[in-house]
């Protein structure tokens, strides 16, 4: 069973975040979700609210030092309640490696990967031990890694730095509130078809090509199935992380 009524999903408007918010509205959840792009966000909340107000979208950069604060707000002023669950999917990714890689792209994938994450994980954080001092209330905090940020990969190491950081980061978090009953938990996908190839700039040939021979890769919808997983174990069991790949993947 679900743990929460009301869930933040962070990068709602396409790819993992947006199948998260589809497989909690299944189970009634209500979701505040964020993007940049503010014709999505209209349009993902237009399709939901047809029957009443589940889904409240909010048009913001999640490097933004307001970003959560105001998803939180959003979300109580749609459905009365603040979120008990937070999804941080809003990132992105980069092709090449430190001597390939495009360098005037580091910093917009460090502050969006990293600060940003940063500055979520923290204001989140404060508002669920703030909010509910207790451990009635079981809260989490789901966070989007990548297989890349746990196996090294010659192939990926840029991108796959700004994981290893959030793997770092999700791990140091969920020990300094495992006792205030926030739960934190990261998901780490292999290749799952979403925008993020093309938006980060991967050769599509080659990705394309690539799934002929270690191909089905994931869906979102594959990620959002293990994202809701957690979110459904009973308070007192903790899932660490999901590594979760295509069964044809080899790294
Ligand atoms: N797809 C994969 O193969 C794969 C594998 C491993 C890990 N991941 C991780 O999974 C997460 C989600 O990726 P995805 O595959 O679902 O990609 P996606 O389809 O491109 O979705 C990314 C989401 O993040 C949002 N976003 C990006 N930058 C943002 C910003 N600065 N502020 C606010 N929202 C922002 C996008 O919304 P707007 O554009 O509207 O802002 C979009 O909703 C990322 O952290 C990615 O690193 C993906």
């Amino acid at each position: 069973m679900i743990n929460h009524q009301v869930a933040a999903v962070s990068g709602g408007t396409s790819g993992i975040g947006y199948a998260t918010l589809e497989a909690l509205r299944e189970v009634d959840v209500q979701v505040a979700f964020s993007g940049r792009r503010a014709e999505r966000v209209r349009q993902i909340a237009a399709e939901h609210n047809r029957d009443g107000c589940c889904v409240e979208g909010v048009v913001a950069d999640a490097v933004d030092e307001d970003h959560v604060h105001r998803l939180f707000d959003a979300a109580s002023a749609a459905f009365g309640a603040q979120p008990t669950a937070f999804i941080l999917c809003a990132g992105r990714g980069m092709p090449g490696s430190l001597v390939t890689s495009d360098v005037s792209q580091w910093e917009d994938l460090l502050r969006i990967n990293v600060l940003g994450a940063m500055r979520q994980l923290r204001t989140c954080a404060g508002l669920f031990t703030q909010a509910h001092p207790g451990t009635a209330q079981i809260r989490d905090i789901v966070v989007i890694g990548s297989t890349v940020g746990r196996v090294l990969s010659a192939g990926n190491p840029v991108y796959g730095a700004t994981k290893f950081a959030l793997h770092s980061l999700v791990e140091s978090l969920r020990q300094e509130l495992c006792e205030r009953g926030v739960r934190v938990s990261l998901i780490e996908p292999g290749f799952v078809k979403t925008e993020f190839q093309a938006s980060a700039g991967y050769d599509m040939r080659w990705f394309n090509e690539l799934e002929q021979t270690q191909g089905p890769f994931l869906s979102a919808r594959d990620l959002a199935a293990s994202i809701r997983f957690v979110l459904e174990q009973p308070p007192h069991v903790h899932v660490d992380d999901i590594r979760i790949r295509p069964s044809r993947q080899r790294v």
